[in-house]
């Protein structure tokens, strides 16, 4: 059984192909020893990444993109624990750019941005609501 995660992230910065073409490279390189499958489609400035294979290699390797300082706002969307077979068998880390000039990436984008605005919503809301809770418990 395998683990597959997605999730979503902003760029820290703005990026070049060069750029986003050298994180492709190397995660495909490591992924490779570590039976790691997926993809990853960047969409101005937007990650989007699907990581499939064992439990504890994908947990790793989600530890390490989480502190990693070219993109922020790791938002996980959906992790499932047992899978029986992959989406992604073939690709070691299967690096797609979207352009700006097509409306696909508009979608893309639009998508990928609205996920992260309402994990930031949601965020907020707890926030208040955990200052509400507090008051009342400091009330008595
Ligand atoms: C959006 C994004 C996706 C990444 N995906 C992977 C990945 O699938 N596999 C991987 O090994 N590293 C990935 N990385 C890079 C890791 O954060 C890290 O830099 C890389 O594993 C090299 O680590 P090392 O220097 O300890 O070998 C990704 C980085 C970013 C910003």
């Amino acid at each position: 059984m395998i683990k597959r995660l997605k999730y979503v992230s902003q760029s820290s910065t703005p990026m070049t192909d060069d750029e986003v073409e050298a994180i492709g490279r190397v995660s495909a390189e490591n992924n490779r020893h570590r039976g790691i499958t997926g993809v990853l489609v960047e969409a101005s400035g937007v990650f989007f990444q699907v990581i499939e294979g064992p439990h504890e290699a994908v947990d790793a390797l989600l530890d390490h993109i989480q502190r990693d300082p070219r993109h922020r706002e790791v938002l996980v969307l959906s992790t499932m624990s047992n899978c029986g077979s992959r989406l992604f068998p073939d690709w070691a880390m299967k690096t797609v750019r979207v352009g700006n000039d097509d409306v696909r990436a508009e979608a893309i984008k639009l998508l990928l941005q609205t996920a992260i605005e309402a994990r930031n919503r949601v965020t907020t809301l707890s926030r208040g609501i955990e200052r509400i809770v507090w008051g009342e418990v400091a009330r008595g």
